[in-house]
């Protein structure tokens, strides 16, 4: 049965904080969900797991402009906050934070994250400048204002959770992330805010994309496939559909997110792709040869095991 009690609204960040700090006085633990809300199961998946955590949930959503690269996506970034209010309180969130641009930024707004490394510069760091810095400016507020507390991010943005996670690692301490599995639609497109802007055509199109994954999946559990096979294979496959624009693929080794030479360790196939103004990424995990055998003869050869769940960080024990 759903749990049924009042979610309470709070806009104020520190108001948040001031309370955060009273539950952690009453013994409780904090379990943050940040998201920019059209909220869909997807989310719900966090808020689940954040609930299971047997700490007190609690829900972010601002749509938070420092990291949109292009206006017209912040522009038309979908925004449904009665809906995500009752989706929050049947996930048993117990405070939702919606703070205006001023709560977060108040002024004279001087601190600014700037991402730097491989890790922010490949992929979506590459194809939207400036993106990975908002989204840790904006994750490196949410954090300071919970203290400690553990963070649910989904897997779905892969690149943000290591981003994420190293944010932590390096600065906070005290908040421990929980990466959580990528939730799909029943024709396994990866479940987003964005998918609502789609054409009903571009829509169905999408499927693609998930299709393309399991197909690089597929072609790396053959004989002979290297890491460059994979990748032809899903582009080949994306390239069927007419409706859909590559921006990027890539077999990537998941310490570094750089492109993996061999099919060797834990890996992921990263894809972006644009169907008319509607950008989408996705991804999934691929595990190749154990990196000792991949240093002898034979490296190279595919021997990949698909769909084995990566675990990210930290545990998911309840406390
Ligand atoms: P948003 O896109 O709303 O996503 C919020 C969280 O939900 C992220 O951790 C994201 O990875 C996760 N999520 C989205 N779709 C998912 C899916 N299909 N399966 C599993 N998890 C999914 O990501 C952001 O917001 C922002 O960048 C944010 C971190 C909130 C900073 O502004």
């Amino acid at each position: 049965m759903r749990w049924a009690r009042y979610v309470r609204l709070i806009r104020s960040v520190t108001q948040l904080a001031y309370e955060l700090e009273e539950e952690r006085r009453k013994g409780r633990g904090i379990a943050l969900v940040p998201t920019m809300g059209s909220l869909h199961a997807g989310h719900s998946s966090l808020l689940a797991q954040a609930r299971q955590s047997g700490r007190a949930v609690v829900l972010t959503i601002f749509v938070n402009p420092t990291q949109f690269d292009d206006r017209s996506d912040f522009d038309r970034y979908p925004r449904t906050q009665d809906r995500d209010l009752e989706l929050a309180e049947a996930e048993g969130a117990e405070l939702v934070l919606v703070p205006s641009t001023e709560q977060m930024y108040p002024p004279p707004d001087v601190v600014r994250v700037t991402a730097s490394g491989p890790l922010t510069e490949l992929w979506e760091g590459a194809s939207r400048p400036g993106h990975f810095d908002g989204v840790l400016t904006v994750v490196g507020r949410l954090f300071g204002m919970a203290g400690s507390c553990r963070a649910f991010f989904g897997e779905k943005d892969y690149q943000q959770l290591r981003l994420v996670s190293a944010l932590a690692a390096e600065m906070f301490p005290l908040v421990e992330v929980v990466g959580c599995p990528v939730v799909r639609e029943a024709d396994g497109v990866a479940c987003s805010s964005r998918n609502a802007l789609l054409s009903s055509e571009d829509r169905r199109a999408a499927a693609v994309i998930h299709r393309a994954l399991l197909e690089g999946c597929d072609r790396a559990s053959r004989h002979g496939a290297s890491a460059a096979s994979v990748e032809a294979a899903v582009r080949s496959r994306i390239e069927k559909e007419p409706r859909a624009e590559i921006d990027y693929v890539g077999v990537v080794r998941i310490d570094d997110l750089v492109p993996a030479g061999e099919l060797v360790g834990e890996m992921r196939i990263l894809v972006a792709c644009r169907f008319g103004p509607v950008r989408l990424i996705d991804n999934v995990a691929l595990s190749g040869a154990a990196p000792e055998a991949g240093a002898g003869a034979g490296a190279g050869e595919g021997h990949a095991v698909v769909g084995r769940r990566t675990a990210i960080l930290s545990s998911q024990d309840d406390d």
